[in-house]
This record gives C-alpha cells, structure tokens and sequence, in this order.
C-alpha cells in the first residue's frame, strides 16, 4: 500500500528484516534496511522520488552502465544520538558534490529537494534501523547509474538514483599499515579523480590487491606524472603530522574534495593546531619517518572517519609510525564524531537533523 510522507510515495515492505540483524557485531555495508529510495530519470527530467521495498533492479543488458560505467556515488552516515533523534552531517555537500560528479560524467544534475526530501523520507521510514551502538551508524549510499540502452559509446538518455542503507560498524579495525605506490596512478590531471565515480574505486582494485598480496592494506596513491607526491590513502584523504604541524595536499583534478577532509581542516584550525594545504613529497616524508618528525598519517573519510596508519612501505623499506598519546588523529575524531552523534555543541553548524 502506497503513502504520502513528505510529498513522498511510501511503499512499505510487507516483512522486516530487522529481527535477523545483530546490531552488537555489524561489519560494514554488508545488510541493507527494508526500503530504499528511487527516483527515475525520463524523457528528459528527473521523476518524483519514491521509497519502495529494498529489491534487486532490473536492468536491459545493453544498459550504458555495463559498457561505459557511466555511474557515480556518495557515502552519508545517519547517527542516533542519546535521545533516539537522528542526525545528518554536512548533506547538502554531499548533494553538491553529487552533481559536480554527475556533470562530469554527462549525467543529468539532480535537483536538491529530490536528493535532501527523498533522503530524509527514507530515513524516517528506516529509523529503527539507525544504530545508536557506540562507533555504529547507518551508512548511506545514494548513487545514479545509467539505466538508457545503447552500445552507442554516449552518455544514456535514461538514469536511476538510488539510495540504498546498511546499518554499519567500523570501515577498518584497527591500524592499517599502507603501501607507497611507486608505479600505478588513481587519477589523471584533466581526468575524473575528483568526481566520485565508480571507476575510479574499481581501477584502485588491482595495485590494492597487489599491496595486499605484501602484506599492506591499502595503497597511498602518488601522483600520476612523477609519483613523487602523495596524494590519497585507499579510497581516503590523507594527512601527514610532520613535527605539529597537520599537511594534507590540495584539491585538484586528481583528489577528492572529501567532506571529513574539509570538516578537520576547519576544527584543527580552530582547535590551535597548524595546518598546510600543500603538496607533500614522498621523500619529504621519508625524511621525516627517519629522522623523527613524522609524528602521524591518518585517512579521512565519511566510511572510515579518521584511520589512523600504522607504518608505510616505500621502495622495500617500512617506516613504522610512532604510537602518540593523545594523538591529534584522535582528538580530531573525537571531535567530528562528537558533532555527528550530538554529543557536543555545533560551533560550525554542521549537524542537520532528520
Ligand atoms: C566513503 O568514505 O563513504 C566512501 O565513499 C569511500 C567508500 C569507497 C567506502
């Protein structure tokens, strides 16, 4: 039976899966809530948005999709705090990065009351499936994939927007230990770094196994031309402590404008602490691994928030981080989870409520 909610239509699922979830152990992205959201791109507009059952999508063989890729994603978390309310963080940005991908990749923009209305209708809908276990959140994932058909090498006349949730626990467990990437690029200068599209996480598949395969966890990604500079730590931003002072490189065609990466620029320039938006040389860290000022490096990201590496491998040699107290990866997670689930005051005006 269909609803209206929020000038939303609300088709409930018949049964709920909740029961089987055990919300003490989620990994992460790995079961999805009973409905999602789905909004049709036809005839040369965006439909309504509707949330409907969670369900398999059936797609034409020939849909552009499976031939060009033509496909691009978000990471949203949803937080329950003490009191059961929900919160969103920063998800206007998210819709704003959204379209910055999809008019890179020639998909029709998608207007802000479709994503922010469509959003929170399916959040109300799904609230009892937003963990409010410490360190847990439900993950958010809306994406818009190219459903026209065609083997034409051109963009579809037709795309699906879904957005689809997993209540989830933490992205790694534990310290990661990364790998400097000496012969593989994940972006290009003029090319689709910057736009969160789904081959650019596909293309970073291989080089990662590669490094697993050597015992790391991720790769560090060095920059195209020379790899000389480091520019991206897994499917993260990454920031590099030299002595106290917190690096991270700038945006660019190649790095991802990640919403923690600018949310931890902000607070450590408010908390005191020194920052530069700078490139950062590998063999700058190098010499700082050897001679002791490298005091951290930690990936940010919406899945992980602050991820904190443990030792790098450059050229055969690893170079372990110290163990810090009070490191600043900790207290900047701190911060940015304590304004996500409500725990503190919002001096920046980030949270957003559900
Ligand atoms: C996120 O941090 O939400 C991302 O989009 C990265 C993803 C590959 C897990």
């Amino acid at each position: 039976m269909e609803t209206m909610v929020n000038n939303i239509s609300v088709e409930k699922a018949t049964t709920s899966k909740i029961n089987e979830v055990d919300f003490d152990n989620l990994s992460f992205g790995s079961v999805y809530t009973d409905h999602m959201l789905v909004c049709d791109y036809v005839n040369g507009a965006w439909q309504s948005p509707k949330v409907v059952p969670y369900q398999p999508i059936s797609l034409d063989p020939s849909a552009k999709i499976f031939h060009y890729g033509q496909s691009i994603f978000e990471g949203m978390k949803a937080y329950k705090d003490e009191s059961g309310k929900t919160w969103l963080f920063r998800p206007l940005e998210n819709h704003k990065r959204l379209n910055k991908s999809a008019q890179r990749l020639a998909i029709p923009e998608l207007p802000e009351s479709h994503f922010m209305d469509g959003l929170t209708t399916l959040l109300q809908v799904e609230q009892d499936w937003i963990p409010q276990n410490p360190g847990s959140s439900l993950y958010i994932r809306p994406f818009m994939l190219a459903s026209g058909k065609g083997f034409h090498a051109s963009p579809a006349d037709e795309y699906k927007f879904i957005i689809a949730c997993a209540p989830s626990g933490a992205y790694f467990s534990g310290k990661v230990k990364v790998l400097i990437e000496e012969k593989y690029s994940r972006a290009a200068n003029g090319g689709v770094g910057y736009a969160k599209a789904g081959g650019n996480y596909a293309g970073q598949f291989y080089p990662t196994q590669l490094a697993i395969e050597k015992g790391y966890h991720q790769v560090i990604w060095t920059d195209d031309n020379t790899h000389e500079y480091i520019e991206e730590a897994g499917a993260m931003n990454i920031f590099v402590r030299i002595n106290d002072t917190l690096i991270t490189g700038p945006t660019s065609d190649r790095i991802l404008d990640g919403i923690t990466r600018k949310s931890i620029l902000q607070i450590a320039e408010n908390q005191g602490i020194a920052t530069e938006v700078r490139k950062i040389s590998v063999s700058e860290v190098v010499a700082a691994a050897k001679n002791g000022s490298l005091k951290e490096m930690f990936g940010a990201g919406t899945a992980a928030v602050v991820s904190p590496i443990a030792a790098f491998g450059y050229k055969d040699t690893d170079y372990e981080l110290p163990e810090l107290e009070n490191s600043y990866a900790s207290q900047l997670k701190k911060y940015i989870t304590d304004v996500q689930y409500n725990r503190s005051e919002d001096k920046f005006g980030w949270r957003y409520p559900v």
